[in-house]
């Protein structure tokens, strides 16, 4: 056990140290989001505002491999319907999955061929492979972002803070070529990734206005959803349990009185 501590330890302060190495970035901008505190759940138009914000911009880079299009349906998810508890007969997840084009095979011939997504199928990765993710970013790997939330220090902070906090390089800063200046990226503040957020980059269906603070918000919750997808029903179980251990307590205090009841003490 004491081996066990002391290793954990060891690793801890390494870790630490490597964070510092890496230079850490500006401060995080800090918003209230509906996900946070004891009763903390996740805003669903905001996450369903988010998916679409990830499908039409950040898709285009960046693959989600840990979530399947049936999970965006289910309880606690942005689209769960009551109606279908289970989301492969929910027609939005349904219409979500044809949107998206799988490669699949090989077919008899041996050759791969195309089709639209079914529910079953994970949110498809838009590169081949690493090297031409690598290849069509100047050698920089955009990430999966099934977990990126919780991959980064505060991790929704983060992301907001980071998709609205592109600006001009401070005066005899000289970018690399193809580089942008991002003070929360930690890498030197310089990040291979141009602001993918602008004005009016996606037309909500709901008709909210899309500014790059909303479109930013609103792909943070959505990709917070993404990577804790059972937050609500981890809360809800909490507080489930609380209960019960309060209502024991009662009854082991009023048994305890009943039965001493007649012992003078
Ligand atoms: C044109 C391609 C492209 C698009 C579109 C794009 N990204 Fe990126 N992204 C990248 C690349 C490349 C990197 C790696 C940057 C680096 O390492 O310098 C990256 C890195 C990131 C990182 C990691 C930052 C870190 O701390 O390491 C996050 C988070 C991220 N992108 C989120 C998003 C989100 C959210 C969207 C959609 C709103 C998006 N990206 C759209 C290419 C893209």
């Amino acid at each position: 056990m004491l081996k066990r501590i002391v290793s954990l330890a060891i690793i801890a302060s390494f870790s630490a140290g490597a964070v510092f190495a890496a230079g850490a970035g500006a401060k995080n901008k800090t918003q209230d989001w509906h996900f946070e505190g004891m009763f903390g759940t996740y805003d669903k138009a905001a996450a369903q505002r988010g998916f679409q914000v990830y499908q039409e911009v950040c898709a285009a880079c960046h693959s989600l491999k840990y979530v399947a299009f049936y999970n965006l349906g289910d309880k606690g998810a942005p689209f769960y319907d009551p109606e279908y508890p289970n989301p492969n007969d929910n027609p939005v997840i349904k219409a979500i999955a044809k949107m998206f084009t799988i490669i699949d095979g090989p077919d008899e011939s041996g050759d791969m061929f195309e089709r639209p997504g079914i529910t079953a199928d994970k949110i498809p990765n838009p590169y081949a492979n690493e090297m031409a993710a690598k290849a069509s970013n100047m050698g920089a790997f955009p990430p999966d972002l099934s977990l990126i939330t919780r991959a980064r220090a505060d991790g929704s902070n983060y992301l907001y803070s980071l998709l609205t906090g592109y600006e001009d390089p401070p005066e005899g800063m000289k970018l690399s070529p193809g580089m942008s200046y991002n003070p929360y990226f930690s890498g030197g503040n310089q990040i291979a990734m141009g602001a993918p957020l602008t004005e009016g980059r996606v037309e909500y269906t709901d008709g909210t206005e899309a500014s790059v603070d909303q479109m930013a918000k609103d792909v943070v919750e959505f990709l917070t959803w993404a990577a804790d997808p059972k937050m609500e029903q981890r809360k809800r179980t909490g507080w489930v349990v609380l209960i019960y251990l309060f209502l024991l307590a009662l009854l082991l205090y009023g048994s305890y009185r009943a039965v001493w009841r007649d012992v003078k003490h």
